[in-house]
């Protein structure tokens, strides 16, 4: 574990960075500048950044010669994430007005706007990766690669797939729509810092075996926070996957069986990274995940 102040000043710094990085981007003025409004909008809204700054950390961790040489790496797979959320709040997938506290982008931009700018997010994502500077050929066309297969059909939109098509209904089923829709972006963004800093294939790993404990965790906590959960402080409607009639953890476990869960993700995250987690910063990060609120 980590002193919490030194814990809390490194996130601190890591997403002040991410927002600086983000808040450059799309700043034109087109005739299709709405576009570029709709995509601000959800870049822009005070997310957690949990996922970028597990990457500049992994970067960190690497080696890179300096950890702000990842932020476009680190921002890509924001990207990637911010368009997620703007699709998966549509009438046709979630249908949710509310999203970090703000009306969703379809709300304020409409239905076309919203599917739109989640359509440019995927593509300017791989924009960052292939224009940043201080990458090597190899390292972006792993970054690339790393990135695809999080966000792909087996990856992230696959488990979308199965949690609003397919029905889900053992725990097996319900880890499986885990571990493809939330944990294969939070594992890509561990391992796009090792690769974004040329580590090991050992690192990569552990990195991969981190992400995916960590995701579990984070899903299943968001499943108890759309039951348990304070609107206010979360952002999001609470009620929301009873009203689309998702089976989630909470229904297999109850909320006593998920804190358990969520405990045990959360250690073997920690024993995954545990050679390479120097100061304990990993560690501090996946205990805060496990407890979280927002
Ligand atoms: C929301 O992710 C989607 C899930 C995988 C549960 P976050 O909780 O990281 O969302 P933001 O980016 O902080 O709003
Ligand atoms: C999110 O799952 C998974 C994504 C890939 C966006 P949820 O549908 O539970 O996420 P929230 O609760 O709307 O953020
Ligand atoms: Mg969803
Ligand atoms: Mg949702
Ligand atoms: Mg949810």
């Amino acid at each position: 574990m980590m002193d919490q102040q030194i814990y809390q000043a490194r996130y601190e710094e890591y997403r002040k960075a991410v927002e600086a990085f983000l808040n450059q981007q799309l700043t034109d003025k087109p005739r299709w500048a709405d576009l570029y409004d709709a995509m601000r909008y959800s870049l822009l809204s005070g997310g957690k950044r949990i996922r970028p700054v597990m990457t500049l950390e992994f970067a960190r961790l690497a080696g890179i010669k300096n950890w702000k040489d990842a932020l476009p790496v680190a921002c890509a797979l924001e990207f990637v994430h911010t368009y997620s959320l703007i699709h998966d709040d549509l009438p046709c997938m979630d249908d949710d007005d509310l999203r970090r506290g703000k009306p969703t982008n379809h709300k304020v931009y409409g239905e076309t706007l919203a599917v739109l700018a989640g359509d440019a997010l995927q593509p300017e994502a791989y924009h960052l990766i292939l224009t940043s500077h201080a990458l090597n050929a190899e390292q972006k066309a792993a970054c690339a690669l790393i990135l695809s297969e999080a966000s792909g059909a087996d990856g992230m939109v696959g488990g979308q797939v199965l949690d609003t098509i397919h029905e889900s209904k053992t725990r097996e089923d319900v880890t499986l729509v885990h571990r493809l829709k939330t944990g294969a972006m939070i594992a890509g963004a561990c391992k796009l810092g090792v690769a974004a800093a040329g580590g090991s294939e050992s690192f990569l790993k552990a990195a991969q075996e981190y992400g995916y404990q960590i995701g579990l965790a984070f899903q299943i906590r968001d499943d108890m926070l759309d039951v348990i959960g304070d609107q206010q402080a979360f952002g999001k409607p609470i009620g929301s996957d009873q009203d689309e009639g998702k089976v989630t953890f909470v229904d297999l476990l109850g909320i006593e069986g998920c804190e358990q869960a969520v405990l045990e993700c959360t250690e073997k995250a920690k024993q995954s990274v545990a050679d390479y987690d120097a100061d304990g910063f990993l560690s501090t990060l996946a205990d805060a995940m496990a407890i979280r609120n927002i």
